[in-house]
């Protein structure tokens, strides 16, 4: 097993332990390609890299970003984009250059041109260093949802039911949730020289256990990182319950 599961004591500590990877990866090398997702769960990690960069322990002056997904229908000014998201909890509180920063773009026409131009500026970045994730309830990452296949590359996604109702948090209501996004795909987040899966709370354990010990299925998307040849989760107690429970040798 090549996986590591790194456990924190809370989701604090799950984002100040998962900022100190990219810490050490950006003062490894100055210019990475690093990955980015948005939602709740890296919220800590955004804090803690902030606050890095303002005294200054890190810098992001030649550091790529690459985010994984975005909605189909909102503008990069939208409030409820990613775009907008990345922007507020991130890239305006750091001294990252904004031309350096990759995010899809949700009002594109052309989706499936917007999606191979995104590959394309992957590839032209020389791909991922590392790539963050966090993980739906129902196992997906970015927004592959769980499926008969694993979809390969940057592609458009219909959201299920249960992701629109988990993302109508961030809405003024679930009408309002766009029904369709546009997502790096498996073999887009599986080319990432390291993946770092990000879990909290007791609501995804079971989740959790699934994907790091069950069958490798696109029914739960997540499993797919098993194989990965480098890939660390950073999850706190709650969201390893069932983990410690079941694998206890595999915690550290
Ligand atoms: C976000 C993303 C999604 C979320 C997942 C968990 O860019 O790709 O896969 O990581 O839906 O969301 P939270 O963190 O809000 O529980």
């Amino acid at each position: 097993m090549i996986m590591k599961i790194i456990r924190a004591d809370n989701k604090g500590e799950m984002g100040i332990h998962g900022a100190h990877i990219l810490a050490e990866r950006i003062k490894a090398k100055p210019d990475c390609v690093l990955g980015l997702a948005t939602g709740s769960t890296p919220l800590g990690v955004y804090k803690c890299l902030r606050e890095l960069n303002k005294v200054n322990e890190i810098d992001f002056s030649n550091v790529r970003t690459v985010n994984l997904d975005e909605y189909c229908g909102l503008g990069n000014e939208d409030p409820q984009s990613y775009h907008s998201f990345m922007m507020n909890n991130l890239f305006n509180h750091i001294n990252i250059d904004k031309n350096n920063v990759h995010i899809l773009s949700g009002k594109a026409i052309d989706v499936d041109a917007e999606c191979a131009r995104y590959e394309a500026a992957i590839r032209s970045l020389g791909g991922i260093d590392i790539q963050l994730l966090g993980v739906g309830h129902n196992g997906h990452i970015g927004f592959n949802e769980p499926s008969d296949e694993f979809a390969k590359d940057t592609h458009c996604v219909e959201l299920t039911e249960r992701t629109i109702a988990a993302n109508a948090l961030f809405f003024p209501s679930i009408d309002d949730v766009p029904r369709r996004a546009l997502s790096m795909g498996i073999r887009t987040i599986m080319h990432a020289r390291k993946v770092m899966l990000l879990c909290s709370g007791e609501s995804k354990a079971e989740t959790l256990e699934k994907a790091l010990f069950g069958p490798i299925t696109p029914r739960m998307p997540a499993s797919i990182l098993q194989v990965h040849p480098d890939f660390t989760v950073v999850a706190d107690e709650a969201a390893l319950s069932i983990v410690a429970k079941r694998h206890p040798h595999m915690l550290v």
